[in-house]
């Protein structure tokens, strides 16, 4: 049976739900020191800097930066619920940062007021209006100084068409089953994901579908929004061991700077 799916779906998955069922890549603070590596690697970025983590989720790589010693993080995410969680992480570990629930296609914050802007953990491509993603990148571009810099980790769309895992299914703790089945249609993969608790029961039953990008495809994406020197890395596979952890296995760096 095809997998059905509502266009909305991005609106309402970001919960506590998914800090369960993604907790091997979100909730590893192992792995976000590996990625923001990554930042500190790819970007001129230093401790004075105003950074923006779009769809930066509950916070984990603008903490990760508060940690190393940068003072001027902005959390940008749509969902509620992870924007709460990251406020009151950064009370517990009094991180200063700002906070902000948005739609990152139209954030309504000024032109010009960042130095770089961060879009980790495969955020892009959740939204079915095919012109979504180019309007976050443009909205990046518009949010930077000039000679700011986009950087940009999504899921390799080639290495997932290649290793293509129709179902998958892993266990969190005692309790948790997260079983997933997929299909590939064109450049999309459409999901359904069900959660259960084996003290519970059936805890989740969701459907969602994500666009796949190559790096060319990726690249025009940011050659479209005009910044300049875009490159594309695309063998960044930060998880330690081996697994199927969605679209978090096989992922692209794109950066791009604003002239
Ligand atoms: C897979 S999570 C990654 C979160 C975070 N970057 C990380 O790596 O932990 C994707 C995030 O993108 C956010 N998101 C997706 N589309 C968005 C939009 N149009 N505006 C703001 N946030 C969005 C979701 O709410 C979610 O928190």
């Amino acid at each position: 049976m095809s997998i059905e799916v509502d266009s909305d779906w991005w609106k309402t998955m970001f919960d506590e739900i998914y800090l369960l069922t993604d907790a091997r890549s979100v909730c590893d603070k192992e792995l976000t020191c590996r990625e923001v590596d990554v930042i500190c690697e790819f970007l001129p970025i230093n401790p004075e800097h105003m950074i923006l983590d779009l769809c930066g989720g509950h916070g984990r790589h603008s903490f990760e930066l508060c940690e190393r010693g940068f003072t001027e993080c902005t959390l940008l995410d749509y969902s509620q619920f992870l924007i709460d969680s990251a406020k009151a992480q950064a009370s517990q570990y009094n991180y200063s940062m700002e906070f902000i629930q948005s739609d990152a296609r139209n954030t309504g914050l000024p032109s010009e007021s960042f130095d770089h802007v961060i879009i980790m953990g495969n955020s892009l491509g959740y939204i079915h209006e095919p012109d979504a993603d180019s309007r976050i990148i443009g909205e990046a571009f518009r949010l930077l100084r000039p000679q700011g810099w986009l950087l940009v980790d999504v899921t390799d769309g080639a290495a997932v068409e290649k290793s293509f895992n129709s179902n998958a299914w892993h266990e969190i703790g005692d309790d948790i089953v997260v079983g997933r089945q997929r299909e590939l249609r064109g450049k999309q993969i459409y999901a359904r994901e069900m959660v259960l608790s084996k003290a519970k029961g059936l805890i989740r039953d969701r459907t969602y579908a994500i666009r796949l990008y190559d790096a060319q495809s990726l690249s025009l994406l940011l050659d479209q929004a005009d910044f300049k020197q875009v490159d594309v890395q695309t063998d960044f596979a930060p998880h330690r061991y081996k697994g199927d952890y969605g679209f978090m296995n096989h992922r692209m760096i794109a950066t791009g700077q604003k002239r």
